[in-house]
């Protein structure tokens, strides 16, 4: 089944697996989705693969049922803490008598594009063409079936934590999956949640997971940050549970109750009941006591994140605006003019159902398929897929998948 893609999101908090297929119009079909909730991973590390191999396993069979098929093996998500993006250009002679560029020229690029020194603990996970150069000519997309002598590619090479990469794709394995390729998180979610607008201008894009913060940012369709900061939506129930003396769940419960991050959108600030951290006991707390709790950490989060860019030589007023995404965030009303206030530029939240996906959190999921399916470009990079019924089918490598076999012999 060539053109089905199969994405995984391992974050902290869940396991989402969703198999899907991209039509000719850019749109996702989603042919099964499942989410499992996960503990095997902490601020975005992996702690406990056998954890993590359960809930990937379990995500998955829920995909599979649904989608009537069985998946051998898919692409996941690793998010930016663990990653870092080295540019690099490189050009090579064009093998064909009449000049005509083929995918194999491309793909013979593209590999010499790895000849870059990344540290002793990373390796190449991704190369990202930006532009292609072709003698002297440059900002070509498509390179093939072009003619040309020289041709030239600008790309980011992207280098993941050994330790992280193999983390993943042995939980992976273990929940009886192989990896096909990881996608960086960020590249994920943006492919899905930002408009090629957005991408062109300039924008941060904040996804507020459970236990990290993803930041990024893209100037003229490139990604010119990528980082994550250890603070997500997890920590908001944290503070809530150790600010109020109330048990964890109870503040889980309480912050998903209310969704708000500012105490001036409190309409009525009523005084209810919880229990307290002696669970047979129950108390009173006002609305106002636990919007106030979030609304600092909030606060915080984007203030960390203003210092990130600073500390990477950005100057939020130079960026057109902000993309809120992810749990931790979307859910809390009072974001956008939190976020307003601390970065001075335009902020709008994302929301699943403009951009037609069931559940906020399958956007990253969706987002990997969309991503590898975009950057397939005519190659097979299709995950193995077979019919409940059927016996395997054998694939062929696709460009990414060679590429990454012939670098590292990883996935
Ligand atoms: N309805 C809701 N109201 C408030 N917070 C919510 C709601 N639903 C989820 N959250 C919060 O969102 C966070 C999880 O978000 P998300 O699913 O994006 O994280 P994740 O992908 O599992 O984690 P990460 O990206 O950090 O690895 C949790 O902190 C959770 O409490
Ligand atoms: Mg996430």
């Amino acid at each position: 089944m060539e053109d089905i893609v199969v994405g995984i999101d391992i974050g902290t908090t869940k396991v989402c697996a969703l198999i899907g297929r991209i039509d000719k119009a850019n749109q996702l079909n989603v042919l099964g989705v499942g989410t499992e909730a996960c503990n095997g991973v902490r601020k975005g590390v992996i702690v406990d693969m056998d954890s993590t191999a359960n809930s990937i396993k379990a995500a998955v069979e829920q995909a599979e049922s649904m989608a009537g098929l069985r998946v051998g093996s898919a692409y996941a998500n690793i998010p930016g803490i663990h990653v870092s993006v080295i540019n690099n250009r490189t050009g090579i002679n064009v093998s064909n008598e009449n000049r005509e560029i083929t995918i194999k020229d491309v793909e013979r690029l593209l590999y010499s594009a790895r000849n870059v020194s990344v540290p002793e603990d990373r390796q190449i996970i991704d190369i990202i063409p930006k532009q292609y150069i072709i003698d002297g000519y440059d900002e070509i997309i498509d390179p093939v079936g072009m003619v040309g002598v020289k041709m030239e590619v600008d790309a980011d090479v992207v280098a993941g934590k050994i330790t992280s990469v193999q983390n993943i794709v042995r939980s992976m394995e273990r929940a009886g999956i192989k990896t096909d390729g990881l996608v960086v998180e960020a590249l994920a979610t943006g492919e899905v949640v930002l408009t090629p607008e957005e991408k062109e201008m300039s924008v941060l894009l904040i996804d507020v997971g459970g236990g990290i913060t993803d930041v990024s940012v893209f100037k003229s369709k490139k990604l010119v940050l990528c980082d994550s900061i250890p603070v997500g939506g997890d920590h908001i129930t944290n503070d809530i549970s150790i600010g109020l003396k109330i048990p964890y769940s109870e503040a889980e419960k309480v912050k998903r109750e209310f969704g708000l991050a500012l105490t001036s959108l409190i309409k009525n600030d009523q005084e209810f009941s919880v229990f307290d951290v002696n669970e047979n006991r129950k108390k009173s707390i006002k609305v106002s006591e636990v919007v106030e709790i979030i609304e600092a950490r909030v606060h915080e989060i984007f203030t960390l994140i203003n210092d990130l860019l600073a500390s990477n030589g950005i100057d939020s007023s130079n960026i057109a605006g902000v993309v809120l995404a992810g749990g931790g965030i979307t859910n809390a009303d009072g974001c956008i003019q939190l976020a307003n206030e601390v970065f001075g530029i335009p902020v709008r939240v994302v929301s699943n159902r403009s951009l037609g996906i069931g559940k906020s959190e399958h956007i990253t999921a969706a987002g990997i398929v969309k991503y590898i399916a975009v950057n397939a470009k005519g190659n097979n990079m299709s995950s193995d897929v077979k019919n409940i019924k059927q016996k395997a089918v054998k694939k062929e490598w696709g460009l990414f998948k060679r590429i990454s076999k012939l670098f590292n012999n990883l996935f």
